[in-house]
């Protein structure tokens, strides 16, 4: 059912010292900071070969990585993005098997434009899991 890794999140508190890194030591091409305050993120992509990572710090009052930051202040893996082809028919299997979505259950316009969802990371091996519809 899932298909590529879309990409990887990472949050950070400081997403210049982290672009210099992936820039500097790692050599990788790295975008601009953009910022997605609809999000409450301000976001650097990082491109690979096969995937991107996103180097996400928080935005605004109410940015969703503010309590991982708190809980995580070195920063760390926020959360990994799968691609399926049928979002919703996704979220019914994985509803079926025992994961939860978060949120009222349904899709949301991600920061790609895309649909989206999030399933618990209890119930996703620990690890904040993504959908993204392609
Ligand atoms: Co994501």
């Amino acid at each position: 059912m899932i298909g590529r890794l879309n990409h990887v999140a990472i949050a950070t508190s400081d997403v210049a010292a982290a672009s210099a890194m992936y820039r500097g030591a790692l050599g990788a091409e790295v975008s601009d900071p953009m910022d997605l305050p609809e999000h409450g993120v301000r976001v650097v992509f990082v491109v690979l070969p096969n995937t991107k990572v996103e180097l996400l710090e928080p935005l605004g009052e109410n940015s969703p990585i503010a309590a991982f930051l708190a809980k995580n202040p070195a920063g760390g893996l926020h959360h990994v993005c799968y691609e399926v082809t049928d979002i919703r028919a996704a979220a019914a299997r994985l509803a079926e098997a025992g994961a939860r979505v978060l949120g009222d259950g349904n899709p949301k316009i991600g920061a790609h434009g895309k649909p989206v969802l999030f399933l618990h990371p209890k119930d996703m091996g620990g690890v904040l899991t993504e959908l993204e519809e392609v």
